[in-house]
């Protein structure tokens, strides 16, 4: 990681979000790490060095723990004049799954807050479409009985006041299948402005990002690498023999070609390094183009899920299985 701190003048274009025009910068910094939390001190000076580079919107949720640093990396990225104010960042927090009842909706996003020392947060997302007994704490098999359908209504109602209260500029999702942004849309007097996913060349989601499109809502590319190096994804997407031969010719990594490849598919990114290099190869993806014969050959590229998430499949459970989890998109 580099040793001083300026401003950078660089900046990358972003969407404008549906229900309020929200600027979201294309490329954000994710901040989950494995294992959950990671280093502290790691994390602080990796979203400190992101800043630097010119990353203007962070992801983080109340699972990862890494609300804190974040929080702390804001405050002196303000203190030593990298950016002015907090209103030049985008940030993203996540609603976990033991908070998921409406009356908890409200306090989690307290807590989220005042953990990053923030007075609102950018966009509050449902991480997933499942509620777990209050006050437990992660998720594994072991816990089945553990796991409730969620009641989209109240916690949905509860999203739309955080909301109204100005806690948060947008509302929206994380793991939603067609089905289920179509559950919530059928309620919702604010409608989502996002919807968080795995997305890559490997799991290209084209029905769930039509539908979402369609309807206004904007996908965001979670573990657009794959996420190699965590328990949740692999190598798989990197060591992708299309992917490899498509970035040698261009002269490109392969990460650059997902991220490029995902940019073009008209999604946000969200993308975790916490590598100084690594943070600057993934925003250098703006001035070059893949071809048309390069993009059918994605195109092409065998699809399955990476990420299945079998932990929120329980017998006691709401979903029985992954068919159900998904809603067939597996
Ligand atoms: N909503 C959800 O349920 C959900 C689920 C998963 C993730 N997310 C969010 O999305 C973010 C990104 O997804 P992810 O972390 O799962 O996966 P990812 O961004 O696809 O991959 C992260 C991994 O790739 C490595 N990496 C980064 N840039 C690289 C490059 N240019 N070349 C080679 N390796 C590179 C990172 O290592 P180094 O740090 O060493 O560079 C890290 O091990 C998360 O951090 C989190 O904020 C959300």
């Amino acid at each position: 990681m580099g040793s001083s701190l300026e401003a950078t003048s660089f900046s990358f274009p972003e969407y404008a979000l549906s229900w309020n025009g929200q600027r979201l910068p294309v490329v954000g910094l994710g901040t989950a790490s494995d294992p959950v939390g990671g280093s502290y001190l790691l994390t602080k000076l990796a979203i400190l060095e992101a800043i630097k580079l010119g990353y203007r919107h962070f992801d983080t949720a109340s699972l990862y723990g890494t609300e804190l640093p974040l929080g702390e990396a804001i405050i002196e990225a303000i203190s030593i004049g990298l950016i002015k104010s907090r209103d030049e960042l985008f940030i993203t927090s996540k609603l976990w799954c033991t908070d998921a009842y409406g009356e908890l909706v409200l306090p989690g996003l307290r807590r989220s807050l005042q953990y990053l020392k923030l007075e609102y947060l950018d966009l509050y997302l449902i991480h997933w479409p499942i509620s777990l007994r209050k006050g437990i704490e992660g998720v594994s098999g072991d816990t089945e009985y553990l796991m409730f359908p969620m009641d989209f209504s109240s916690v949905w109602v509860a999203m739309e006041d955080c909301q109204r209260l100005g806690l948060t500029k947008s509302i929206g999702l994380s793991n939603f299948t067609c089905k289920k942004v179509a559950d919530i849309l059928a309620i919702a007097k604010i409608p989502p402005a996002v919807n968080q996913v795995e997305f890559n060349p490997l799991w290209k989601q084209k029905k769930l990002r039509e539908f979402c499109h369609s309807n206004g809502i904007l996908l965001s590319a979670y573990s657009p690498l794959g996420a190699i190096g965590t328990s949740w994804g692999s190598n798989r997407v990197l060591e992708c023999q299309v992917l490899k031969e498509i970035a040698k010719a261009k002269g490109k990594t392969v990460a650059q070609v997902c991220l490029r490849w995902a940019y073009e598919q008209g999604v946000s990114i969200v993308v975790k390094s916490f590598n100084g290099e690594r943070m600057k190869q993934n925003l250098e993806i703006f001035n070059w183009s893949l071809s048309e014969d390069e993009l059918k050959k994605i195109d092409d590229i065998p699809q399955s899920r990476g990420c299945q998430a079998e932990d929120f499949i329980s017998k006691d459970g709401p979903f029985k299985t992954l068919e159900e989890l998904w809603d067939g998109e597996i």
